[in-house]
Parts: structure tokens; C-alpha cells; sequence
């Protein structure tokens, strides 16, 4: 069984309990990581703690805990369970509250969990081609407005994961106002002759880790990128589509609503983004780069 750590203590997962009055479980208030763990490094730990922040302020609210405290969690979490790659999830909620009542009550304690879960070895560049393109669908985004907050309510997510599985496909990417947005838990990126394009960051989709080292890559190798609006009719004119996440890392798309994106196999400059992406993981394995992976 997995070791979590919940509230100061590390126990078993399944012993891990909190409050029904806990306003994580009364209203989702609450914000959460995943940070991917490589040979036993977490992978952009800086940039998962920096948005961790950004997310609590949003939420109008603070931590105790300095950022050395939350990687020494982190890092304790990792020393007791024996993954060797693994994906480490940490949730802060306001807390406990006798009372339930709609307003924020005067900051007290919060809940902070984290819990640790094996990812698959890491891929080795021959294995590229084993890499299955996915087939997703379009809809309407009908979560909220603060997509920019790694918020723990994702009921509107789950639910547009769920159309897409139930018409054969394996993923949604969002359509807000007539533009392309993101996935349900990735963010989205399509190639035009060589370009690389990804949604500049707003309120209506997250800013992913993967996301922002995408961009380093590409600036680091000289692959053209733009950050600007993705027009939903234009992911049929793509070349390439991508789905990024900490645990998907580049998911490359191959149908959207049943129309063949390039030449419905996953395309070159993917396989370049990947095959970049995997030589720095293996960098790591071998210890010759640290888990931040500054470029
Ligand atoms: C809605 C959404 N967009 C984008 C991402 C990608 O973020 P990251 O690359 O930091 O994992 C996620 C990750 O879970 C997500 O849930």
C-alpha cells in the first residue's frame, strides 16, 4: 500500500480520512498539483510550487508551509513509496469549519494531502512509434470562468471527458467562443507548416507546466512558435495536433470529430518535440541534469 501524507503525518492511503466538514468535501474549496517524478526527481518542482501559489492566492489564500517544506513532503512522499517514475498529487483545502456558511472564514488550517501514484517507465525513442495518436471530439466549455485556477471542482471536466468516451473518442478539446482552449486535463498545441501554436494564457485554460517547457524546447532547438487564438474550424486544417500534460507529457491527436488530422499518423515535428523531451528525461536518469531541467 502506498504511503500519502495528510496534515503533518504520513499513513497509509487508506487510512488518510478527513472531515465531512472539511470545505475541500462541503464545496470544493480547494486547489491541487501533479508533479511528475522521474527516477525519483520531481520534474519543474519550482514551477508546479509557483503555480500552487498563484492558485491559493487566487483563492484568497496562504500557506504556512514555505516552499522548502512542501518539496521536503514531496521528497519524504518519494523516499517511502518505491516508484521509480511516479505522478505526486497534493491538494490544500480551506480546512475544517464547524459552520457551513458560504463566506470564507477568517483563515484557519488547511487541509494539505498528497499522494503518490507509479507512472509508467520511461519511454525509450524507438518506442515512439508504439505511441497511440488519440481521437477526440469538440464541445462547448461549460466550466467557469477561472480555468486559470488549478481548482479540485472538476465535475464540468469529468463530464466532457465522459461525452468524448462515450462516442468512441478519447478526449474533448474546448471550445469557447468559437475558439480552441485546451483538453479536459492538457493543454492543446496544432502545427501549421512547421509552426508550432498554442493558445496564448488567459482565464479559460490552465498555465501547464508542460506547456511553458514546450515553449523552452522549441525556443532552445529554433522551432517557430506562436501564442495566439486557435479558431475551432482551424484544428481540421492542422497538420499536427498535441495534448500536453504532466502525465501525458505530448500526446499527439490524430481524428478530431472523425476527421483525419495530417496524415492521421502522428507527425514530424511531434516526434522531434518527443524525441527532445525523452533525451532530457534520460538525462536525468543518468544524473547529468537536475529535476527542474533548466534550459
Ligand atoms: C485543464 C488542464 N489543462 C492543462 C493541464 C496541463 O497542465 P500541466 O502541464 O501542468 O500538467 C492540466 C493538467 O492536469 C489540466 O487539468
Amino acid at each position: 500500500m502506498s504511503v500519502a501524507y495528510l496534515n503533518g503525518h504520513y499513513v497509509d492511503l487508506e487510512q488518510a480520512k478527513v472531515p465531512v466538514l472539511d470545505r475541500g468535501f462541503l464545496f470544493g474549496d480547494g486547489i491541487y498539483e501533479v508533479i511528475p517524478v522521474y527516477a525519483g526527481n520531481p520534474f519543474r518542482l519550482t514551477s508546479h510550487i509557483n503555480r500552487l501559489r498563484k492558485s491559493l492566492a487566487a483563492i484568497y489564500m496562504s500557506l504556512p508551509q514555505s516552499d522548502d517544506e512542501l518539496k521536503t513532503i514531496i521528497g519524504t512522499l518519494i523516499e517511502k513509496n518505491p516508484y521509480d517514475n511516479a505522478s505526486v498529487y497534493l491538494q490544500i483545502t480551506r480546512g475544517v469549519y464547524v459552520e457551513r456558511h458560504h463566506d470564507f472564514p477568517e483563515q484557519g488550517e488547511a487541509t494539505v494531502f498528497a499522494m503518490i501514484s507509479p507512472l509508467p517507465p520511461v519511454q525509450k525513442l524507438s518506442q515512439a512509434t508504439e505511441i497511440k495518436g488519440y481521437s477526440v471530439i469538440t464541445a462547448e466549455d461549460i466550466r467557469w470562468q477561472r480555468c486559470d485556477i488549478k481548482a479540485i471542482t472538476l465535475l464540468a471536466n469529468c463530464m466532457l471527458k465522459q461525452k468524448a468516451l462515450e462516442s468512441g473518442a478519447d478526449d474533448t478539446i474546448l471550445v469557447r467562443n468559437g475558439e480552441a482552449s485546451e483538453a479536459t486535463s492538457s493543454n492543446l498545441f496544432i502545427v501549421r507548416d512547421g509552426v508550432i501554436i498554442t493558445p496564448p494564457l488567459s482565464e479559460h485554460l490552465l498555465a501547464g507546466v508542460t506547456r511553458e517547457f514546450i515553449l523552452l524546447l522549441a525556443n532552445q532547438h529554433g522551432i517557430p512558435y506562436e501564442e495566439r487564438p486557435i479558431p475551432e474550424h482551424e484544428l481540421e486544417l492542422a497538420d499536427e495536433i498535441w495534448l500536453t500534460s504532466s502525465t501525458k507529457e505530448i500526446r499527439p491527436v490524430v481524428k478530431v470529430n472523425d476527421v483525419t488530422i495530417g496524415s492521421g499518423q502522428p507527425g514530424s515535428v511531434w516526434r522531434q518535440m518527443y524525441e527532445y523531451y525523452q533525451v532530457l528525461k534520460e538525462r536525468l536518469y543518468l544524473g547529468e541534469i537536475s529535476g527542474e531541467a533548466k534550459l
